[in-house]
């Protein structure tokens, strides 16, 4: 349901999921038992101004815990930032998410829409019930940045600060300022209503794959990949168990794993080996460190045997990955 909250020359539609962000307690000096997804797009906006010339249009897309997120939020997510962005008086969207998943919903919905206006996706660690909710104030940064002229692409804003979805990922469980944006740095900082901006916005339309918006929309399940933890005392054995539902012919076979490799991308030699006798068996297989900060560097004049995926964590190289596949004519 959409619904206007004030008239004005342009529009910032600002599109609600759920999270923390609309999050209740019962008690408002709890900020870590509550539900998330319990309180409405439009109430999150009461009582946030818009900025200058802008008017608010609020659509509540979904309602939900980020942990849960499913192709289905995120399909139908794309749907409407596809439809607003194409409207001329649409200055950009802002997304209220849940924290936990927020960084692979930007990636996505960059990788997919690579918008040439602003699509801001903004949160909370405390529940809007919270003594001291940090809601408001992000949903008013974010509403700043959406409606800058100039921006563009997928961001976050969170505590201040303005993310790239390619960078943007939560490094912390419980401060206001969760967020991080690694070697990259942040792109910038909203600071009283102003951008302060240190980098570029993410790239524009030409980015994104031709026909993958339709291939995604089109499909009736996304290809399926897996993560695995490379570790102390790792083991081949849940790969081989993937490859065995596949020959068994499961309705959703695995088409694509993820190592999330130690250090620069090195892998437990039992994984490793398992993990070729997947490629051997046609699944794609990519490698991403799971170390906080860095990118995987190619070693000179040695041959991948498992491809790496540089500076992508794990969680983006999996949809990194799945939006591949889907472009693949097994999975077409
Ligand atoms: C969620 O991700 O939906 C819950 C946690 C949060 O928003 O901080």
């Amino acid at each position: 349901m959409a619904q206007d909250i004030r008239d004005g020359r342009r529009r910032v539609i600002v599109l609600g999921t759920g999270g923390t962000i609309a999050g209740r307690a019962a008690a408002p000096g709890d900020n870590i038992g509550y539900a998330a997804g319990q309180v409405g797009v439009s109430d999150l906006l009461s009582g946030i101004e818009a900025p200058d010339g802008i008017s608010l249009l609020a659509e509540q897309v979904a309602q939900i815990d980020s942990k849960d997120m499913t192709s289905v939020v995120w399909r139908e997510l794309a749907l409407r930032c596809a439809h607003w962005l194409a409207e001329p008086d649409v200055a950009g969207i802002v997304i209220t998410h849940g924290t936990d998943t927020l960084e692979e919903t930007a990636f996505f919905l960059q990788s997919v829409l690579s918008p040439h206006k602003p699509v801001v996706l903004t949160c909370a660690m405390r529940p809007a019930t919270a003594l001291a909710p940090d809601g408001p104030q992000n949903v008013r940064d974010a509403l700043v940045v959406a409606a800058m002229p100039g921006a563009h692409g997928v961001v976050a804003v969170c505590a201040g600060t303005v993310h790239s979805a390619f960078d943007v990922r939560k490094v912390h469980t419980y401060r206001l300022d969760a967020f991080d944006s690694g070697d990259a740095g942040p792109l910038g900082y909203v600071e009283e209503g102003v951008v302060r901006l240190h980098r570029s916005w993410p790239g524009a339309a030409a980015d994104v794959a031709s026909g993958l918006f339709e291939r995604m929309i089109e499909a009736r399940t996304w290809p399926r990949v897996e993560i695995l933890v490379s570790h102390a005392e790792a083991r081949g054995s849940i790969v081989d168990s993937l490859l065995q539902e596949r020959r068994l012919g499961a309705a959703e076979p695995v088409q694509g794993l993820v190592l999330a490799a130690t250090g620069n991308g090195t892998l437990h030699h039992a994984l490793e080996e398992a993990a070729l006798r997947a490629q051997s068996a046609g699944v794609a297989v990519v490698r991403a460190t799971r170390c906080a900060q860095g990118r995987i560097l190619p070693k000179a004049g040695e041959a991948e045997s498992i491809p790496s995926v540089g500076a992508l964590t794990p969680v983006k190289a999996r949809i990194a990955l799945m939006l591949e596949l889907l472009g693949s004519p097994s999975t077409a």
